[in-house]
């Protein structure tokens, strides 16, 4: 048995399989650099001592996704528990010039996810047991001016997490929505913001905790439930008229 890890060098993803590996587990590091996936993969190894998998992937090679989990499950063995980390911001200015940028964020954020977890989806099935988590954002919890394409992406992906998790409810088939605020990585060095950032090594601890407790829909930090309570709120007439 063994936890893929679909975006590897998102530190984000990188915590979450260090804590499968320091529960044993094997683990599969994948992420579009091959070099990179294998140098997180022989760290993890090394310091975890358990058996760790390198693989590269794209999530816009939609019409290979299926071949590529039938190859790590033959070399790594059945898919326990899938992390569904991988994910574009995009530009949103650039992307309303310019529609093959919005595309392009549509298809990594929500295409190429929905893709990839079908794939596994489909081999957990068979065997009855196995957990998907995707990892989604409070961003696709309402549409804002200032990153509708990738907040509509996220929006479908937790859609279709919802959707896949009713879906698979009777076959023995966790599938965990993981909604993250702000966390201190690339996609969020331009930031400023007073709202508290959290530490991926943090994220990455709740998540897989998370995991192993059965849940469904996991806001993190937990305090963005009730910002995205009090934003989803606010009415149409006055809500288009902020800047968020
Ligand atoms: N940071 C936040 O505040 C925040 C908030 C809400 C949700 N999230 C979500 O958290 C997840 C992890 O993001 P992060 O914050 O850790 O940012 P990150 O460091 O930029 O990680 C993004 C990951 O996605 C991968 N990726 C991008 N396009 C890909 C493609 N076409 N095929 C395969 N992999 C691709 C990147 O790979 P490369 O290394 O090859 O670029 C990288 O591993 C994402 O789903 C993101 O949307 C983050």
């Amino acid at each position: 048995m063994s936890v893929l890890i679909l975006g590897a060098t998102s530190p984000i993803a990188r915590a979450v399989a260090e804590e499968y590996a320091a529960d044993g587990k094997s683990v599969v590091l994948a992420a579009r650099n091959a070099d990179e996936a294998e140098a997180i993969a022989s760290d993890i190894a090394i310091r975890f001592e358990v058996d760790t998998f390198a693989r590269s992937f794209d999530a816009l090679d939609i019409d290979e996704h299926d071949a590529f989990v039938a190859s790590v499950e033959d070399e790594a063995g059945p898919i326990e528990v899938v992390l569904v980390a991988f994910g574009d911001m995009g530009d949103q200015e650039a992307s309303e010039e310019d529609f093959e940028r919005a595309r392009r964020v549509i298809d990594v954020n929500y295409t190429g996810a929905a893709s990839l977890s079908e794939a596994v989806a489909r081999r957990m099935v068979e065997r009855g047991a196995g957990s998907i988590i995707g990892i989604s954002s409070v961003a696709g919890d309402r549409g804002r001016k200032s990153n509708y394409f990738y907040g509509s992406a996220k929006g479908a992906f937790t859609l279709y997490l919802q959707g896949l998790r009713n879906r698979l409810a009777d076959d023995g088939v966790h599938v965990m929505t993981v909604k993250l605020g702000f966390v201190d990585t690339r996609m969020t060095v331009d930031l400023e913001t007073p709202i508290p950032i959290a530490n991926p090594a943090k994220v990455g601890k709740a998540i897989a905790r998370a995991q192993g407790r059965g849940v469904d829909t996991f806001y993190y930090p937990h305090f963005w439930r009730g910002i995205m309570g009090i934003i989803k709120a606010i009415p149409e007439s006055i809500f288009k008229k902020l800047s968020l």
